[in-house]
């Protein structure tokens, strides 16, 4: 592994910084301005995107990269300066999300259950994307709990493709960010904070298994996991503290000390629940990687309704944008609290 990896990693997981996901596929976007009464434009897309590049301080100070889609890497913000240029100027390294969704995984009885794509031409998209700035990639594995799911194909399917992504990226030195998503927004009731810590444990130990038969340098790698947390439909809920408690329990008896640093999704938990729980997770302490986050939803959504598509509110948005980031930056420091959320 060239050393440069491991400094690529390291600053993406530098202290009180963390990564925005800004890589929606246009499905996804489209579903988050149906929600403002937006429509989903190349336009739109762009003016809404270099909103955030241009939140000032909420990016100098608190993100450390930014995860893209295709499209975004390409586009140039309204004056012609490319967007990639934008975050380089504000200090953050460009990404790039790579894999092309997950499809339904044949074979299988549940119906739930699937498998991410896109490894055919990787590796020449990757030497494209490494020209055009990406110094870091994104590869999201979906694990559904069900009734009788996740089954032991579809981890091992999932995990596999990870660990040839994650050699395909470290080839064309690209960081990989490694991301096996237990969804916690499943549709099953009986999905409490115990399943979710036993179906975490069984996919980060598969996925640890698989990346070192590809012979992928852990110390030029990020891991992006979901939280150890009950199913949205759970009528049992769990306490922040257990959450916190459970998370790191489960990623000390998974993950390699090697590994620089871990930023998690949020995966549907609300702005302030991502926060607190990130917050608690690094007030437990003596973990030996770097704990920070990599949001989509819950960097964004704050900065999405006040923007609401209207460019006299573009100030408004990167406030909240920027507001949120803090938040986030003080959680990857153990440092957040109800007051200073509040006192905003
Ligand atoms: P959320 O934080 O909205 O889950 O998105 C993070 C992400 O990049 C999922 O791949």
């Amino acid at each position: 592994m060239t050393e440069k990896l491991a400094d690529i990693a390291a600053a993406m997981v530098a202290p009180g910084k963390g990564i925005l996901a800004a890589d929606e596929s246009s499905g996804t976007i489209e579903k988050r301005f149906d929600s403002i009464g937006v429509a989903s434009t190349e336009d739109s897309r762009r003016d809404y995107r270099e909103m955030l590049f241009r939140a000032g301080e909420g990016m100098k100070n608190y993100v450390s990269g930014v995860i893209l889609y295709d499209e975004t890497i390409r586009q140039k913000a309204k004056d012609g300066t490319p967007l990639v240029d934008i975050m380089k100027a504000a200090g953050s390294i460009p990404g790039i999300k790579v894999d092309t969704g997950a499809k339904p995984l044949a074979g299988q009885h549940s119906k739930v259950e699937v498998v991410t794509e896109g490894l055919d031409g990787l590796r020449e998209r990757l030497a494209e994307y490494h020209k055009l700035g990406a110094r870091f990639a994104k590869w999201r594995a979906v694990i559904t709990i069900s009734e009788g799911t996740p089954t032991w194909n579809c981890i091992k399917a999932n995990a596999h493709a990870l660990a040839r992504y994650a050699a395909l990226c470290q080839e064309a030195s690209i960081v990989p960010i490694v991301e096996p998503e237990v969804l916690m927004d499943g549709p099953y009731s009986h999905h409490d904070i115990d399943r979710c810590y036993e179906v975490t444990e069984w996919t980060q130990r598969t996925v640890f298994r698989e990346l070192y038969d590809a012979r992928v340098a852990l110390e030029g790698m990020v891991l992006k996991p979901n939280m150890v947390i009950a199913g949205q439909k759970c009528a049992k809920q769990a306490k922040p503290d257990q959450v916190a408690e459970l998370t790191l329990k489960c990623l000390k008896a998974t993950v390699p000390s090697a590994v620089p640093g871990i930023a998690f999704l949020s995966g549907g938990q609300s702005d302030e629940q991502a926060t607190e729980n990130l917050s608690l997770i690094n007030q437990i302490g003596g973990a030996p990687w770097r704990l920070t986050f990599s949001y989509g939803r819950a960097l964004q959504a704050a900065a999405l309704k006040a923007w609401g598509g209207k460019s006299e509110n573009v100030a408004a948005g990167q406030r909240a944008f920027t507001h949120r980031a803090r938040m986030n930056s003080l959680a990857a420091l153990g440092k957040w609290n109800v007051q200073q959320e509040k006192a905003a």
